[in-house]
Formats: structure tokens, C-alpha cells, sequence
């Protein structure tokens, strides 16, 4: 990888040095290694998950006293970055364990909640994973069928959920499920599942992902999952707020995941450019090539900009919804477009799985599509500007 490329634009405080050093290395030795077989076995790289754990990596979002590093949203930019130019897959492992479960429960869980569930999140015993998308309900979240029905002092779990990351191994799920369907968003509620539910079922999604193939994409299935009051997190019918809460810490994750892919092709077409040679020059010393290198570092670095606006505009807890989602839609456009420019220069190199680009180029689309759709973030951003049609009341 090279050094010379990416760290100037950031302008990092101590603490993020400290945070991209141990991330950049722990990438490097403990990811970089198995991420080409986990990839072709398909398997979810548990050992390397936990020696992240051992390292204190799954509960860097979270405050020291609940046995957190206590990293805030710029740090963990950095984590998703370095993590993100060696493996999407753990790095969308990383998203949704630390993104949208452990910030989100810290953020709107009630303290006896937080108190039980944030030390094992951030200690590694379990994995946590954030239950939202339905076959009728991707895009629109609001449409969930999974209901909540009252029973007794709780309530009862029944529907199914798809494409749930962590979803095989995780041992607590934040669910979301509706108390009344007609109320669309305003019935949204968010629940506390252990995985060890009675009712509770869960299966690999069929079929073989484009990318991101050691992560677990998991079907689960709420047969009369019994969940107590107390296991409400926030408001019956505030779940909604929850939901997109949760989104908005995890985009960031994917954003600057997306990042972490740029640098890695840039860094790919860089080495490949001074060491091949063609027609008597270094390839890279080819126009088209040199066109090529600089508008990547320029996209990589424009995307990285935005992302760290994001995450600063998180560490100072302001409204940044709208900045999320331009981070999100700018950065994995872009990724997707240089792992395919990256695969031409490299040709028949960038072409096999001995080269981890035809990975990124894999791995790429799904970035355009979790945690909302490309689509999506531009409704969110032209939203933002232009304000919703109140008056028609529909989803433009
Ligand atoms: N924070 C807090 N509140 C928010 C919010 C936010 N970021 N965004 C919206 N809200 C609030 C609104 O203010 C509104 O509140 P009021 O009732 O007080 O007015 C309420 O939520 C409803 O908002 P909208 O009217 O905008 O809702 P909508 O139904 O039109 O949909 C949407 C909005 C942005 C399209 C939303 O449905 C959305 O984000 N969809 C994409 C879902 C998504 O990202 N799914 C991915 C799941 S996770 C994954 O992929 C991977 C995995 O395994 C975990």
C-alpha cells in the first residue's frame, strides 16, 4: 500500500493517528491475510473477528465505562477506511455491529438495557445485528409486516426479516417491527431479541452474492418471539427514529468503507503503473494513465473529505442526515467506478482473485445498495433542499 497517498487531506487529531495506526495494522496482519479465502470458501472469518476483539476493535464505538475504547465518529472513520481497503466484508461486519447496534442502543437504549447489553457488544461475546429489512420493505422501511402484537406484559414477535448482516452468529438483534401496519412509520417499534429466542429462526440467504461473500446475509423468521416491556427500546411507535438513527451512524461506516476501497485501487494502479512496463516506458508514465491516477486520488480524496465533514459534524452531535447520505452517494459511486477503471489498467492482473481488486470491484455495488440505496440517499439529500410535498403526503 502506498504511504504517500491519502493521510494529508484528512488533517488528523493525535487521537485519530493513534486509531488509523492500530486499524491500518491490525487490517494488515490480522484481515489482509484470509480475506482472499474467506471470500472464495464463502465463510464468515470468525477467528479473525475475535482477534479483532481481543484488540478491543468491537467496542470501539462505545464509552469506556461500558468497556468501550471510547472512539468518536472521526475515529471510526478511520476504522472503517483501513478496515474497508482490505475487506468489505469485515468492514460491514464492523458497520453494523458498531454503527448500527452498539451507537444506536447507546444513543436511545434505556440505561438498565444499555447496562446489560453494551459490555458484551463491546467486549466481542456477542455480535449484535439490526433487523429492518423485509421482502415488502427494503427502500420503504415504514412498510415492515413484522408485528408486535401485545400480549400480556409484552408483546409477541411474527414475521420475517431478509439480508440481515451478522445475522447467523449474532446472539442480540435490535428488531424493528410494527404495532399496527395502517399507522405506516408512526407504528414503527424497536425491540431487544437475544439470538437464543425461543421462535426465533435464522438461515443463509439462497443464492450467491455478487460481493461481500464471507459476510452473513441471514433470513430469520419470528415464530411468537416473546419480548418483555422493558426490551422496548425508546418509545412503542418511536421505532422509526431508531431505525434511521441507526442509518445515520451506519452510512458513515459504508461511506468511509467506500473510501478504504478507492485507496486500495489507487494504490493498486500506482504500484502496477511504475512497475509495468509497455512499448519501452512505465505505464504510468502513459497520459491516459496519468489521467486516470489523478482524477482517482482526486475522487478518493473528495470522498474522503465528505465523509470526515460527516463524522466531525457527529462528534459535534449536529444535524447531519443530509451529509451522511452525500457522503455515502458520492463515495460508493466512486468506488464503484475506479475498481472497474482499476481492473482495466491492471488487465488480465486486476482480472483474478490473486489480485484483491477483482474483489473491491465485487464488492463495490453492494456499497451503492446497504444500509439504503444509492436511489435513497438522493431522496434523503433532495429532501433536505427542497422540503416534502406535506400536501400530497406521498413518497416522491
Ligand atoms: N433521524 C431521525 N428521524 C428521522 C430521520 C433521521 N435520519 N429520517 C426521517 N426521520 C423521521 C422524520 O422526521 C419523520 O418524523 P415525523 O413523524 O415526526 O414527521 C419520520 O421519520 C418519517 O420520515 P419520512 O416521512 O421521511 O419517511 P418515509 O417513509 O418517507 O421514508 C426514507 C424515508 C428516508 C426513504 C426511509 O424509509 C429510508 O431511509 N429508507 C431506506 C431504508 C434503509 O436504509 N434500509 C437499509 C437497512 S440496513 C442494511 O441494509 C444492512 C443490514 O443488514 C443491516
Amino acid at each position: 500500500m502506498s504511504e504517500a497517498t491519502g493521510d494529508g487531506v484528512a488533517l488528523p487529531r493525535p487521537q485519530d493517528v493513534v486509531a488509523r495506526d492500530l486499524c491500518r495494522r491490525l487490517a494488515r496482519e490480522i484481515v489482509a491475510p484470509i480475506a482472499r479465502e474467506a471470500d472464495v470458501e464463502r465463510v464468515f472469518p470468525a477467528a479473525a473477528v475475535r482477534a479483532l476483539a481481543a484488540e478491543g476493535i468491537l467496542g470501539a464505538a462505545l464509552p469506556t465505562a461500558r468497556g468501550g475504547l471510547g472512539w468518536d465518529a472521526l475515529q471510526l472513520s478511520h476504522l472503517y477506511e483501513e478496515f474497508g481497503r482490505v475487506d468489505q466484508s469485515v468492514r460491514g461486519f464492523l458497520s453494523v455491529h458498531l454503527g448500527l447496534v452498539s451507537q444506536c442502543l447507546h444513543e436511545f437504549a434505556a440505561e438498565a438495557q444499555a447496562a446489560h447489553w453494551l459490555p458484551r457488544l463491546a467486549s466481542g461475546e456477542i455480535f449484535g445485528a439490526y433487523a429492518l429489512t423485509e421482502v415488502g420493505a427494503g427502500s420503504d422501511a415504514a412498510a415492515i409486516a413484522t408485528v408486535a402484537e401485545a400480549d400480556g406484559d409484552g408483546w409477541r414477535l411474527r414475521g420475517e426479516k431478509v439480508w440481515i448482516t451478522n445475522g447467523l452468529s449474532a446472539g442480540v438483534f435490535i428488531v424493528f417491527a410494527t404495532v399496527d401496519p395502517a399507522l405506516r412509520h408512526k407504528g414503527v417499534t424497536a425491540f431487544l431479541v437475544p439470538g437464543d429466542a425461543d421462535g426465533l429462526s435464522r438461515e443463509r440467504m439462497s443464492g450467491v452474492e455478487l460481493g461481500h461473500r464471507s459476510s452473513e446475509h441471514a433470513r430469520l423468521r419470528f415464530d411468537g418471539v416473546r419480548v418483555a416491556r422493558d426490551q422496548v427500546v425508546g418509545e412503542v411507535g418511536g421505532g422509526f427514529k431508531v431505525a434511521m438513527g441507526g442509518l445515520d451512524h451506519g452510512r458513515i461506516g459504508v461511506a468511509a468503507g467506500a473510501v478504504g476501497t478507492l485507496q486500495a485501487c489507487l494504490d493498486a494502479a500506482i504500484e502496477f503503473g511504475r512497475a509495468r512496463r509497455q512499448f519501452g516506458r512505465r505505464v504510468a508514465d502513459f497520459q491516459m494513465v496519468q489521467q486516470r491516477i489523478a482524477d482517482m486520488a482526486t475522487d478518493t480524496d473528495a470522498a474522503r473529505l465528505l465523509t470526515r465533514r460527516a463524522a466531525l459534524l457527529a462528534v459535534h452531535g449536529v444535524e447531519r442526515t443530509k451529509q451522511v447520505s452525500m457522503a455515502k452517494l458520492f463515495a460508493t459511486e466512486a468506488a464503484c467506478k475506479w475498481s472497474a477503471e482499476t481492473v482495466l489498467l491492471l488487465g488480465s492482473r486486476g482480472y483474478v482473485n490473486e489480485s484483491p481488486v477483482e474483489r473491491h470491484y465485487r464488492d463495490a455495488p453492494g456499497l451503492r445498495i446497504y444500509e439504503g440505496t444509492n436511489l435513497i440517499q438522493r431522496i434523503v439529500i433532495a429532501r433536505a433542499l427542497v422540503g416534502k410535498d406535506t400536501r400530497q403526503g406521498a413518497t416522491s
